[in-house]
């Protein structure tokens, strides 16, 4: 393999080492990040009398060919080179000779790997929030059609109280809301321009800093040079904001794999994201919303391996750093893959109104309305709490619900007398749609709540959806 440098003399690196020590395979996906870079170094060496400007535009045409002709698929990326950064300086020599040979006066592989890496870790956290508001999205598109649809809530996967579909789908939106939220602070963090750092200690060559920052489109060169080339603590932001999004995911996908199955029959997910089986062709699997819950452990895997990789190094730069892009380039497909499989998944879901609404039946789903209702008439809540488990006891005894509850089954608590109504009032108070009207604080089902809830996003969506970027 074609390396920048030599040790010694005779035949060098072992053919295993070398292969060993190659990330061609894995970097060559940064080549257009690391021409940006490098077009902004070669005009700052220019600039600062460095490199002879009319040197210095020759690099940054050239290097402006080289992307033009890898776009066009003309050239691609030599695999035998040692790394992304190699073969562009070899490509650069063969082309330009002498000048080709300049461009590295002033950086190191260190600063440049951290500048290429770190402008497509801060990039892709851009791409990635937009996706997770595209998932956003199509839920919202969900629960603004069900604010009325009744369905019983969980706790323990017990019935519990009655909520709306709307309730639950945007309990998975707001959750995504923070993980856009924890993008956007990654994407800011990210956004330090590491160049110039060189190997560890910067440049005795007059270089400018500031100037290829804002050249690249960083917001500022990074404060310290030693940092800027040991430290990933930005591809591990993305990282944790990633594995935190597919724990929301893959519990999102889990409430729809329940809700799928025969025995829920809350919803059927349609052809776009259901599969069949191979054997029994009566079969609509969720095999979408098993596999985002699968990746989710290979994400919380990535995120772990880079804070080990990271824990035990010396300052400054260690080899043990070019484990991060291969980590990271896993995780980035992984968590694009399943937000964009998620909204597919969400979009094509069938709810099953009257499925949702027969579940709420049964299980007394309207128990703690009954001892609500007490407390409004000034009983203790722990005498009413007794009271209303007495006469869901009496309900379940003789098999009737507590709509159909007549006077003496009042009698099984005193503290009903004491409030004067009558077996109709407290039946008509536990209507499961007045049961959720009710619940009107901030955050609850109350369609007038869940409908400001989606307003508030759907807005706020659509304005970060119209920005180019953040
Ligand atoms: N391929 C290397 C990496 O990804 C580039 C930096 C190499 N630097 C060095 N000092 N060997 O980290």
């Amino acid at each position: 393999m074609a390396t920048l440098w030599q040790v010694g003399g005779g035949p060098g690196l072992d053919p295993a080492v070398d292969r060993f020590l190659s990330s061609i395979a894995v970097d060559s996906r940064l080549v257009l990040e690391d021409i940006v870079c490098s077009q902004a170094h070669a005009i700052m060496l220019g600039e600062q009398g460095i490199l002879p400007a009319q040197d210095a535009a020759a690099l940054v045409d050239e290097l402006s060919r080289i992307r033009r002709e890898i776009e066009e698929g003309t050239l691609t990326v030599d695999q035998q080179a040692e790394d992304v950064h190699s073969f562009l300086e070899a490509e650069l020599t063969r082309r330009l000779g002498d000048i080709g040979k300049s461009i590295h006066a002033g950086r190191s592989r260190n600063d440049q790997v951290a500048a290429a890496f770190r402008l497509h870790v801060r990039n892709s956290c851009v791409s990635t929030r937009r996706k997770v508001l595209e998932s956003l999205r199509a839920c919202l598109t969900l629960a603004e059609a069900h604010t009325g649809t009744l369905m019983p809530g969980y706790t323990h996967l017990q019935r519990a109280q009655p909520v709306t579909l709307a309730h639950h789908v945007l309990a998975w939106c707001v959750a995504l809301e923070r993980d856009a939220g924890r993008l956007a602070d990654a994407a800011r963090r990210a956004d330090e321009s590491p160049l110039g750092s060189g190997a560890l200690a910067g440049s005795g060559l007059p270089i400018d800093r500031e100037r290829t920052a804002s050249l690249i489109g960083f917001a500022k060169p990074s404060a310290n040079t030693m940092d800027a080339v040991a430290d990933r603590d930005w591809v591990i932001e993305y990282a944790s904001a990633a594995a935190t999004l597919m724990m929301h995911l893959s519990r999102a996908c889990e409430d729809i794999v329940l809700w799928s199955s025969s025995e829920y029959g809350f919803v059927r997910i349609g052809p776009k994201a259901s599969t069949g089986s191979s054997i029994m062709p009566q079969k609509r699997n969720p095999d979408p919303a098993e596999l985002i819950r699968g990746k989710a452990g290979r994400v919380f895997g990535g995120l772990q391996a880079l804070l080990v990789m990271e824990k035990g190094l010396p300052y400054a730069y260690n080899r043990d750093l070019q484990e991060d892009k291969e980590l990271f380039f896993d995780i980035e497909t992984a968590v694009n893959g399943a937000l964009e499989t998620f909204s597919v998944l969400v979009t094509s879901l069938e709810p099953d109104v009257g499925r949702m609404r027969a579940a709420l039946r049964g299980g007394f789903p309207e128990a703690t309305d009954v001892a609500e209702l007490l407390v409004k008439h000034g009983i203790p809540f722990r005498t009413s709490y007794q009271a209303a488990k007495l006469l869901v006891q009496r309900c379940v005894e003789a098999n009737k619900s507590l709509s159909e509850i007549v006077e003496e089954d009042l009698a099984v608590h005193e503290a009903f007398a004491a409030t004067g109504l009558s077996a109709a009032e407290v039946a008509a108070y536990l209507d499961l749609e007045a049961c959720v009207q009710r619940r009107m604080q901030v955050g609850g089902p109350a369609p007038l709540r869940t409908r400001e809830q989606i307003e508030r996003l759907s807005a706020w969506i659509a304005e970060e959806l119209a920005q180019a970027s953040l």
